[in-house]
């Protein structure tokens, strides 16, 4: 159609699917757009999980996971396969989310085009491009390049104006994770056999405390991820205490836990749930460990107190709300933050009530605007 605006929305790992399948949503419904998507297959099973539940069918797959892939030869590949996507799309913008090694190459691969890019989830910082690694340099150099950065919250709009970013580029959007939430609760609620199930688990752990686990951070890898399984056998040794872990399909995780929790009473490791059974999870989980940047974001949502086993956060917010703490990866530390909360009645409260800092579920909607404003 004459007048609309091409957009080439690029991804390739679970978590930048989830928070993008409702900017893709708003984006085939509004006139003003033909939407295309290109996913890169940077994850194979956990990507396809979220593309199924959000009925998103790519016009582009580039399929190219390779077992225990390494950064630079994943980077190759991304760069040289999106470029190509790229130039048969032509698109007016390309569209990418948050850090990761597809996000970035995106941006990369789109910058050596001069197409502008716009930035979902932009202006996060940690301070430190250690941690997390090595996504706190890929949102830096994508935050180099885009023309328009759709930041989640206040303080995310002033980490860009910090450095300098045009401030007539950067808006405050929200985070389309809220979004997403919103949405697959609402699923859930019309057609509650979507997250049935966990429904064996639930039964095998009747009166118990669950425990929900997720790990899988680069930087953790190693020593991080013994001490993680220390704790989480520690605290799974209270009698009133499960812990229902779905393990990340990468192999650095899998063989530390299989090695360390196999066997373990009360510790379920089970396959990467799909979006609403995680949903499930979240929602009977009396705490959750993580290490992850979504499930930071969507615990303080439900009300929900969650032990970041991180060194530093980019996503202050939720501990500002008083949901989330810092805990690190010291085992003794984890342990004793979750003990406190499982013995401590009111401070269980305290941490356990719902604040949304990162968004009231109208960020899609927003970023649709603003691509029509800017081009
Ligand atoms: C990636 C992102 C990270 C993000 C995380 C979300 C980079 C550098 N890392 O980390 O920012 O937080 O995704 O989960 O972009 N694997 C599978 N099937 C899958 C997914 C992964 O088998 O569906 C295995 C493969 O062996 C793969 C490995 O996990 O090689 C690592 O995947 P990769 O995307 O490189 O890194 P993640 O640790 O998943
Ligand atoms: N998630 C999921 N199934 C799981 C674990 C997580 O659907 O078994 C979802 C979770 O709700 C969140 C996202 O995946 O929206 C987070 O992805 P991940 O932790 O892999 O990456 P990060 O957010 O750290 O980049």
């Amino acid at each position: 159609m004459p007048g609309t605006k091409r957009i080439l929305t690029i991804f390739g790992t679970r978590p930048e699917a989830i928070k993008l399948f409702p900017l893709l949503h708003a984006l085939e419904a509004d006139g003003r757009f033909d939407s295309r998507i290109c996913v890169s297959g940077q994850h194979r099973g956990m990507l396809d999980q979220v593309l199924q539940i959000a009925e998103i069918v790519p016009h582009h797959d580039l399929d190219l996971m390779q077992p225990d892939q390494t950064l630079d030869a994943l980077t190759a590949r991304l760069l040289t396969g999106l470029g190509e996507i790229m130039d048969r799309e032509q698109p007016d913008w390309v569209v990418v989310q948050g850090d990761t090694a597809t996000a970035m190459a995106g941006a990369m691969a789109a910058y050596y085009r001069k197409i502008p890019v716009t930035h979902v989830e932009a202006g996060l910082r940690s301070g430190n491009i250690y941690h997390p690694w090595p996504e706190e340099v890929n949102r830096k150099v994508i935050g180099s390049i885009a023309a328009l950065h759709c930041a989640p919250t206040v303080t995310a709009r002033e980490a860009l104006l910090a450095e300098n970013t045009d401030p007539g580029t950067v808006h405050v959007t929200g985070n389309t994770v809220i979004d997403a939430l919103q949405w697959i609760s609402a699923r859930i609620e019309a057609q509650p056999e979507l997250a049935g199930g966990l429904a064996e688990l639930e039964k095998r752990f009747a009166g118990k405390r669950i425990i929900g686990v997720t790990t899988h951070r680069r930087e953790n890898f190693g020593e991080g991820m013994q001490a993680i399984a220390a704790a989480i056998r520690r605290l799974a040794a209270r009698p009133e205490v499960a812990v229902i872990f779905p393990v990340h399909l990468n192999p650095n995780v899998r063989a530390v836990m299989e090695q360390e929790l196999a066997g373990v009473e009360d510790v379920a490791m089970i396959e990467p749930l799909d979006y609403p059974h995680f949903a499930r999870l979240l929602s009977i989980a009396h705490l959750i460990l993580t290490d992850s940047g979504g499930v930071q974001e969507e615990a303080p949502a439900l009300g929900k107190p969650v032990l970041v086993m991180r060194e530093t956060t980019e996503r202050p917010e939720g501990v500002e709300a008083g949901t989330a703490k810092l805990v690190g990866t010291d085992a003794d530390t984890i342990v004793a933050e979750a003990n406190r909360l499982l013995d401590d009645q009111q401070a269980w409260l305290e941490m356990s009530r719902a604040h949304n800092p990162f968004g009231d579920g109208k960020s899609a909607a927003r970023i649709c605007d603003l691509l029509c404003e800017h081009s």
